[in-house]
């Protein structure tokens, strides 16, 4: 501990008064090789000091943003964006969609949520629309078993 305090009270402050330090910008330009090699070390310590201070400000202007990963990862990879038009009247008493991108029949449901939730430990699940009643039908089969009993 002691030589490292000896080195930055005693030795620092001579090497820096021993250094040939120009004043100006046009100092620099008139030192001679010998000169050069002395101040040398002390660039080189300066330009240390300035990158690590400055490493941080860098790493948030240079470094590339990690791209996420898709949701999508097969439907219509071709395309810009997946946009779905699906007409009102041919939703019927029910249809189920798929919110999870994984179903071979998208944008209807195949039940693909299940084995991503297994593999994943997501909690995925379709969109399910229904008829006003809301019973995706059932309630008109009833009604028509009813009256066909009656
Ligand atoms: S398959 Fe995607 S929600 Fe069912």
């Amino acid at each position: 501990m002691e030589a490292v305090w000896k080195y930055f009270k005693v030795q620092l402050p001579a090497y820096l008064k021993a250094v040939p330090l120009p004043k100006t910008f046009q100092g620099f330009l008139n030192l001679n090789r010998e000169e050069w090699l002395e101040l040398l070390p002390l660039l080189i310590l300066v330009s240390i000091l300035f990158y690590l201070a400055l490493s941080p400000l860098t790493s948030l202007f240079f470094t590339k943003k990690k791209k996420r990963p898709h949701i999508n990862t097969k439907v219509d990879k071709d395309k810009e964006k997946v946009a779905t038009d699906f007409p009102i009247e041919d939703l019927g008493d029910k249809k189920v969609f798929c919110r999870c991108w994984k179903s071979n029949k998208f944008p209807l449901c195949d039940g693909s949520h299940n084995q991503h939730n297994k593999e994943t430990g997501d909690n995925v699940g379709p969109l399910i629309l229904k008829s006003s009643e809301g019973t995706g039908g059932k309630k008109e089969e009833k009604k028509a078993k009813v009256k066909k009993e009656e």
